[in-house]
């Protein structure tokens, strides 16, 4: 079994992910800065899987604390989750997502370096093709210049990785997700809302709890079958699962740097996820058309073959599962 370092490994994505690489034997180390969780989610990952996280609070881009860790663990490989990832806050803040994202890339990939620690699995965004007719986007779809700083910082991350890997031994897996949504079944862990959602679903969890008024949809004029966007809403759990098929790929793949759509490869509109919601947990929601949100594409879904047949991984739950989860967690957050 491997020893993985995990950037983040207590964020939203992160703390899913270290979850189902225990769960698979591997032994995990955690560098989180706190900027987007609590410690507290330590303690949850390890009630669900029995097993210590050993973690470390600090910074990617303290390169004394990245020294440190990389002195006392022999990596067989890393996740990088730690970044920022709001497209909104990324359009007021772009310096702060530049320096986070792509400046703790490169202090991570020195550190790497300097250990000799090879293979990275680096968490990226079909925000990189932007709006598309190319439907379902496949990896060889063109990437466009983003739409936000948040999308730039993905793309520079993503050619600095291409380009490094040309020169000095790496083997780095691009994981571009759609739109990860839902928690872990046991309710344990999940989204942590910090302020007023950006994303539809705590939004809509939060409309149902009663903490915001009501579900404001952006637009229902689009050239969709209800007239809202649709995207790839994709389980948190079985993007998490990705990961650990993406690390034990890095391990024997042939080619440097490999990309791959982590999607369904179903579409759903914002009604059909409203509607879902209300009809699997009985609930109901409170919500008004309102106009279309700045930055927005029409519609975006994967084209999941190559991740499918390269990496042997497949999306497990459907948007009945995402719903219930998502709103399990809810209410489980709102107990604590
Ligand atoms: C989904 C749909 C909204 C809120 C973002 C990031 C992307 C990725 C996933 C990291 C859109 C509509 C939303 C609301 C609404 N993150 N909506 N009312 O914008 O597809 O992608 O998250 O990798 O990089 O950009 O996700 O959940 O914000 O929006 O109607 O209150 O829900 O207009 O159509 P998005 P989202």
């Amino acid at each position: 079994m491997s020893k993985i370092l995990v950037t983040g490994g207590l964020g939203y994505i992160g703390s899913h992910t270290v979850v189902e690489l225990q769960n698979e034997g591997h032994e995990v180390v955690v560098i989180d800065n706190l900027n987007n969780t609590e410690l507290k989610v330590k303690n949850r990952i390890e009630s669900i899987t029995g097993k210590e996280v050993e973690t470390v609070i600090a910074d990617v881009n303290d390169s004394e604390a990245l020294e440190k860790i990389f002195s006392e663990h022999t990596f067989d490989g890393v996740i990088h989750f730690a970044a920022h990832k709001a497209v909104g806050e990324s359009v007021d803040f772009p310096i702060m997502y530049y320096q986070n994202n792509v400046s703790g890339l490169i202090n991570l990939m020195a550190a790497m370096e300097k250990h000799n620690v090879s293979n990275l699995i680096f968490s990226s965004s079909c925000t990189v093709y932007g709006a598309t007719e190319d439907l379902p986007v496949t990896e060889s779809s063109a990437i466009k210049k983003a739409e936000s700083p948040y999308g730039t910082s993905k793309i520079l991350c993503e050619e600095i990785i291409q380009d490094y890997a040309k020169h000095k031994p790496m083997k780095a897996v691009l994981l571009r997700y759609f739109n990860p949504v839902g928690a872990h079944p046991s309710a344990q862990i999940g989204e942590l809302p910090l302020g007023v959602p950006n994303n539809l679903i705590p939004y809509v969890t939060q409309t149902a709890a009663g903490i915001r008024e009501k579900l404001t949809i952006h637009g229902n004029d689009y050239a969709t079958h209800d007239g809202t966007c649709i995207r790839d809403y994709i389980h948190v759990v079985d993007l998490a699962k990705a990961h650990v098929r993406a690390m034990e790929y890095a391990a024997k793949m042939e080619v440097n740097v490999d990309v791959f759509n982590v999607g369904t490869g179903n579409g759903s509109t914002v009604m059909d996820v409203v509607n879902t919601f209300q009809t699997v947990n009985n609930v109901p929601l409170n919500y008004a058309i309102g106009p279309r949100r700045g930055g927005d594409i029409e519609q975006i879904w994967a084209d999941t073959n190559k991740v499918n047949n390269v990496l042997g991984w497949t999306a497990k739950y459907d948007l009945n599962d995402m719903m219930r989860h998502a709103w399990a967690w809810q209410k489980a957050l709102d107990k604590n």
